[in-house]
This record gives C-alpha cells, structure tokens and sequence, in this order.
C-alpha cells in the first residue's frame, strides 16, 4: 500500500470513528432545566436518549414536571411509544416555526422510524392557530392538543427542543400489538405474555417494514404535505454505512477509503 493509500485510509478511520460520536447529548441539555427533570429521567429510561443523541437534526417537545404525570405512570415500553411522538425527525425553533407558509404542516416522528407506527400514529400536525402554534397527532380528527410553550434550547441545526403544554398521544397508540421481534425496537427479552390485547391485529409480520405515509387512506393533499422519503430513509442509513465498512475487508483498502470517506461526507 503506497503512503498517499495508507493516509487516505487514515483519514477515512479518523473519520468513521470521530462519526460515532455525537453532536450533542439530550441528557445534559435537559439536566440545565430542572423543571423537566422527570420527561429527562423518561428519555434515559426508555433509551430515546440514546436513539436522539444518534440523530444530527432533531426537534424534542418537551413536558415540564406538571404535564408529564399522565405518562410517568404508565408501562416504560408505551411511555416510549407516546414520548418517540414527541420527537421530530427536523429541525424546528421557533423561528422556523413562525416562518411556517401553510396553516399546517405534517412532520416526522421517531416512533415512525421504530417501524410500529400505524396509519399516521408516527407523524405529528403543526398548525397556526389564532393561539400560536399548536401540536397534535396526525391521526385523523385528533385534536391539536398541545401548544408551544416556549423555546428552551437551540444548537442550530441540529437540536432545539421546545416546551409543549400537554402530551400527544396519538389515538390507538397504547393499544397495540406488541413489536415485530425483529431488531426494530431494542428490547431486553422477546415479549414473555402475547398477550391478546387486540384481536384484529393478527397480520403481525406485515408490520415488520414501516409503511410509507402516503398508503395511509387520507384526503389527497395532506398526504402530499408527508415527506415522503423519509421515514424510510432515516431508519436504515445510519446502520448501512458501518456495516457496508465492515464487510469489505482491509485488502479492498481502496474500497474501504471511498466508504469511509462517503460516509464522513453524507455525515455519519
Ligand atoms: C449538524 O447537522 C448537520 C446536518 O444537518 C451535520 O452535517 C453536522 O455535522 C451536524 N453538526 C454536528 C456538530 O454534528
Ligand atoms: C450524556 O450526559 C449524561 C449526563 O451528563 C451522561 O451521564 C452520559 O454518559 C452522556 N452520554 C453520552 C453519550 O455522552
Ligand atoms: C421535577 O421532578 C423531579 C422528580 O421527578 C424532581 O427531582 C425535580 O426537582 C422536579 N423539578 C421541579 C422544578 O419541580
Ligand atoms: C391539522 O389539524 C387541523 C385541526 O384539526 C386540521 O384542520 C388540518 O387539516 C390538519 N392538517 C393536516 C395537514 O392534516
């Protein structure tokens, strides 16, 4: 391997590894507000901290002490359900917000990324009311339950999390069937009870892939509002990249600096 090869390959090593770590970590942001201290302690114990600080461009609605406690109560795996729609796959501060053209606009959550999601249980509708912003499921006739409160943090472009009023709670979001065993939801142990909690969800393994918005059964120009490309194409990136560098091996050393060297220029 001639010496221009070997640093190249250096570089493109410095670069995938530097890649792994993080832009920011939601943890100690939120540590600097007390007054979110137990939405904080949530996002550790559920591990959608972990699954935020993997992200570059990202929007966290924040609960306060006095509005989370309707979540704090329930089972940590549907606390991570409702609380995976509180994050949005982009990046919003208020000033985007405010600059919004359209009454409302459908953003992208990551509990549409876990792959669970049903119909539009993983996106959520941002709309312009005549009170200021407001929040809610993108479900059909749900409400739009939760208003901007305030900005509580901004990292421009990457992370701004914003103080919402109430939970969103997509309807039917705690009861469904428990998640595909595939490795889209991190889990300690396959789920010990299947337990029958909804008969008519039978087809289980159809649910394996996250279904594009756009199959959803809703009116033409709302579904054009979904970005379309990526609910799919947040999820699997971030693992092809590494794995792709891991599978061509070292004699390939060409191969393996033009990988590495994408994957530092698409950003991971
Ligand atoms: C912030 O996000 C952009 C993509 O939006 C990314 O290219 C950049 O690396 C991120 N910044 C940090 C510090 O990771
Ligand atoms: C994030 O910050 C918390 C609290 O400061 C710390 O315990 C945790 O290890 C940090 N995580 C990462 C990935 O750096
Ligand atoms: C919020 O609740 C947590 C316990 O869940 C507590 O430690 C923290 O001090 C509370 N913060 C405020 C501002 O009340
Ligand atoms: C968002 O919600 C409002 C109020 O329910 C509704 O009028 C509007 O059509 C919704 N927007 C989209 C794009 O679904």
């Amino acid at each position: 391997m001639d010496s221009k090869v070997s640093s190249l390959l250096f570089i493109a090593i410095l670069c995938l590894l530097s890649s792994t770590s993080t832009a920011f970590n939601i943890t100690k942001i939120l540590a600097q507000y007390p007054e979110f201290a137990s939405f904080n302690d949530l996002l550790a114990q559920s591990g959608l901290a972990q699954e935020i600080n993997g992200r570059e461009t990202i929007t966290v609605l924040a609960l306060d002490n006095g509005s989370i406690d309707g979540l704090s109560g329930r089972p940590v795996d549907i606390a991570k359900r409702i609380l995976s729609a509180h994050v949005i796959l982009d990046y919003y501060d208020q000033i985007k917000l405010s600059k919004l053209q359209k009454a409302s606009t459908i953003v992208t959550t990551l509990f549409q990324a876990s792959g669970i999601a049903d119909d539009r249980q993983g996106f959520l509708n941002v709309s312009k009311t005549a009170e200021g912003i407001k929040f809610g499921s993108a479900m059909k006739g749900a409400p739009l339950v939760a208003s901007l409160v305030k900005s509580v943090y901004a990292q421009p472009y990457n992370i701004s999390v914003l103080q919402v009023s109430e939970p969103i709670e997509a309807p039917g979001i705690e009861n469904m069937a428990p998640p595909p065993p595939p490795a889209a939801v991190p889990k300690k142990a396959p789920a010990p009870a299947p337990a029958a909690k909804t008969p008519s969800k039978a087809p289980a393994p159809s649910k394996v892939e996250p279904s594009p918005p756009t199959e959803s059964p809703t009116k033409g120009p709302v579904a054009a509002d979904v970005p379309a490309a990526s609910p799919l194409a947040d999820v699997p990136l971030a693992d092809e990249v590494p794995a792709k560098a891991a599978s061509s091996q070292m004699h390939v050393g060409g191969a393996v600096v033009v990988v590495g060297l994408l994957a530092c220029m698409v950003g991971f």
